[in-house]
């Protein structure tokens, strides 16, 4: 396989706002009365907003309405953009930088496919946005993942077919979308969750390009 392209999920791979959205929710879960763990939070990574509230909801054995579901959603939101606004470069993830330059000096196309509605304000503020060829958000998709649309839709930005690219991705929903869009999926993160990657790395930090050999 040539790699034409390297699409990256945003949070939890190239900055560590996972923790922020455990946060934010977890806030939530307090107020609302129950108890909302990290081990919980794991199945909340990859999944859209909405999405996430259902889990949690379900987590917390509470039923509401949904009108109720947008106000606690849109709280939610304005807690995780509290932690956000702190952001500087400084929290983009060990390595990231060092890997997307080697990608682009090897002329290699770099992508982004995060279902966060918030991730052009973090690139923004981690100075990432310049490192990218395409970057596909929560706004421009409708299905989330493990719907391969997210990656698909980069791979179109992109211009390239989905066999020659490449995810990097620290959701099991991620890995799956990957797989669904025909892509090889490199997971960021613990083998033992992310059984489902082609390669699993603890981060971005321990990889370099001549690891990416895949047939
Ligand atoms: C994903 C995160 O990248 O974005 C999820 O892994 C999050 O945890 C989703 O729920 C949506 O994010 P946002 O910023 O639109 O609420
Ligand atoms: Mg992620």
């Amino acid at each position: 396989m040539i790699i034409k392209a390297c699409i990256f999920d945003l949070d939890g791979v190239l900055v560590d706002t996972a923790h922020f959205h455990f946060l934010a929710w977890k806030q939530l879960a307090d107020k609302l009365g129950f108890v909302f763990t990290e081990t919980d939070n794991e199945r909340l990574k990859g999944v859209s907003r909405m999405d996430s509230l259902e889990i949690l909801l379900e987590i917390g054995n509470l039923i509401l309405s949904k009108e109720e579901k947008i106000r606690y959603a849109a709280e939610k939101n304005l807690v995780y953009l509290n932690h956000i606004e702190q952001m500087t470069p400084d929290d983009v993830l060990p390595g990231v930088r060092d890997f997307l330059n080697e990608l682009k000096k090897n002329g290699i196309l770099t992508g982004l496919g995060s279902a966060s509605k918030n991730a052009r304000l973090i690139l923004e503020k981690t100075h990432l946005m310049p490192m990218f060829d395409a970057i596909v958000d929560g706004n421009l998709i409708s299905l989330a993942k493990p719907n391969p649309e997210v990656f698909a839709r980069g791979a179109q930005l992109l211009g390239v077919e989905s066999s020659s690219c490449v995810v990097f991705e620290d959701a099991v929903a991620g890995v799956q979308a990957a797989h669904n869009a025909g892509m090889i999926c490199v997971g960021i993160g613990s083998p033992e969750i992310l059984k489902e990657a082609d390669r699993v790395f603890p981060s971005i930090r321990n990889i370099r390009l001549g690891d990416l050999v895949f047939s």
